[in-house]
């Protein structure tokens, strides 16, 4: 059995780290601020205000609370702000620094205290010439030697120039990775299906479930299969039990010749070492760096399998689409910046408006796998309870991220957004263009995007309902109370270029709201108990006679696993 080492548990990462604390600045808890306690009056003082009055005090506020760049309209107006409210959400962000801390992101300094590591993901995406310098040394160089590397190997698949151990080209390439190591690509694949060449097809493997490994290649043939082992580390343990079987897999099924290894499997990792160990030619490894994390690298090589599929060209649209929203995240000032404004409004109805969820709903169904995407992007990034010195937060951190594309979601969930009794916040994401012109359609779903902005903002009162003639005793169960907040991004068409920019516009939302709140949003170390635990549980699942030293409850449920799997 293969037990991956606990190379990013706290113990061992902690074990190679140095035990001096890094040197930081003390960190003003943001609740201390006197930005924090004249919003917290703002919003009692305002928390009785209904969208209907706020859009009648203020008639040009759906005009005026948008931003607009990179054929990007962001309407902010139907968020439970009034002019006052941003305007203090914006001199809290000024007051913690969000853009001096930005600027430090992009110079390079070592931002993720906890792993002494600088976080540079825009520099995946930096075009040639870009100087960005990491202890004096310019890391762009080294960014696009590897993508260079990569479009001579994706070209080679896609050509049908690289052949397969028994001389066949590649029809299928199957990526083995997870978290940050499939969420991207996968969510990409999907999104860019438009531009994928019909001679490829993609597919993602990540649950150490072996269902998601059964369905994903027991209709594909060996000699065309081409897997990618993606993993930043190369340890996570179902990454590398993935990989196994699928070595298994392969050699059984091109004949047991170990060469085979070669043409079949390609690595993307940071761990040159351990990719040797697992047989895969270095030649055939493509890197990144530890100033990537997980969450923030599907621009990386992580993207291979993207790249594979679209094309060098394509590709590199999606990183300039990034780089777009980098510069526009870095120069535009705070009350024209997206990501800022997002992150604010967020901010807004997490903390003051008590609002604990944040709805992720895509009317694009190549975007099926967005929310999804976000969620760890989101969650992982910002689901944290100290500051970065330490200290215990006294406010809310992550929103819930959750969602599904539009329409689907108003036949499922949508009931409860409405008329339920939890205000949910919600991100519509709309395109004025559509992908495939088939009539109608394009209108139908713009159409419905809006109403439901519409409807949860304003509602229909009980007045409203008995004029329309509905009898009195059926009337309050038509209520619509409104009043629910909600962006509406409404882009011109989703491209290659597009996707980069509204991935990029979450990145830096979510670095904007860490900022506020004075926490690591690079680290993530709430990961790493449930491994070790898996761990020592691991052997106890087979051994003969495992010394149990859990709770009642664990304890409980091994004997019970064990007695029905015969043991
Ligand atoms: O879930 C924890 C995590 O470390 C993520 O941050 C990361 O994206 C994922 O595991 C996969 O890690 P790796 O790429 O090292 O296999």
């Amino acid at each position: 059995m293969l037990i991956a080492r606990h190379i990013d548990c706290p113990p061992c990462r902690l074990a190679a780290m140095t035990t001096a604390a890094p040197a930081m600045a003390a960190i003003t808890p943001v609740d201390t601020r006197p930005e924090w306690k004249a919003l917290v009056a703002h919003a009692d003082a305002t928390k009785q205000l209904h969208l209907r009055d706020i859009f009648r005090q203020d008639p040009t506020r759906g005009d005026e609370l948008v931003a607009n760049a990179l054929d990007i309209h962001l309407d902010f107006s139907k968020q439970r702000v009034t002019r006052q409210s941003l305007q203090l959400l914006l001199s809290l962000a000024k007051a913690c620094g969000v853009e001096a801390k930005r600027d430090a992101m992009f110079r390079g300094d070592r931002i993720n205290v906890a792993e002494n590591r600088a976080v540079l993901h825009v520099a995946l995406r930096a075009p040639k010439g870009t100087v960005i310098q990491l202890d004096g040394v310019d890391v762009v160089p080294e960014v696009h030697r590897v993508l260079e590397a990569m479009a001579v190997f994706a070209n080679r698949i896609r050509s049908g120039d690289w052949k397969g151990h028994t001389g066949r080209r590649i029809k299928t390439v199957v990526n083995i990775g997870i978290g940050g190591s499939d969420l991207g690509p996968a969510m990409a694949w999907d999104s860019l299906r438009v531009w994928s060449t019909p001679e490829i097809e993609c597919r993602y493997v990540s649950n150490v479930d072996e269902n998601d490994f059964h369905l994903k290649t027991h209709d594909l043939d060996p000699a065309e299969t081409m897997f990618i082992i993606s993993s930043k580390t190369f340890t996570t343990l179902e990454t590398m039990t993935n990989a196994q079987t699928a070595r298994a897999w392969s050699l059984k099924g091109l004949g047991g010749d170990e060469k085979a290894v070669a043409k079949h499997f390609a690595a993307v990792s940071t761990a040159l070492g351990e990719v040797k160990k697992f047989g895969i030619d270095p030649a055939n490894m493509f890197g990144f760096w530890d100033w990537v994390g997980g969450r923030y690298s599907m621009d990386s090589s992580i993207g291979l399998s993207n790249m594979i599929a679209v094309g060098p060209d394509a590709f590199g649209e999606m990183l300039a689409g990034f780089h777009d929203m980098d510069e526009h995240f870095r120069t535009a000032p705070l009350h024209q910046n997206m990501p800022a404004l997002m992150g604010l409004m967020n901010l807004w109805n997490n903390q003051f408006l008590g609002c604990d969820t944040l709805a992720v709903l895509p009317y694009c169904q190549y975007l099926d796998r967005f929310s999804a995407y976000l969620q760890q992007l989101e969650m992982e990034s910002n689901g944290k309870h100290v500051q970065l010195d330490g200290e215990r937060v006294r406010w809310e951190t992550s929103s819930i991220v959750w969602g599904q594309p539009g329409t689907n979601g108003q036949h499922a969930f949508y009931q409860m957004i409405h008329q339920g009794t939890k205000i949910v916040p919600c991100d519509f994401i709309a395109f004025a263009e559509s992908l495939h012109d088939l009539g109608v359609h394009q209108d139908l779903l713009t159409a419905n995007v809006l109403a439901q902005a519409e409807a949860l903002a304003f509602g229909k009162t009980k007045d409203e309902i008995i004029a329309d003639g509905v009898p009195a005793w059926l009337a309050p169960h038509k209520v619509m109370e409104g009043n629910r907040p909600s962006n509406l991004l409404l882009a011109r068409k989703l491209s290659p270029r597009m996707l980069g920019r509204l991935v990029a516009l979450y990145e830096h939302k979510v670095f904007t709201m860490g900022a506020i709140w004075g926490i690591n949003s690079f680290d993530q170390w709430g990961v790493e108990l449930g491994k070790v635990l898996a761990q020592r549980i691991i052997p106890e699942l087979s051994a003969a006679k495992p010394d149990l030293k859990h709770d009642g409850s664990t304890n409980a449920l091994i004997r019970k696993y064990r007695s029905w799997r015969g043991r």
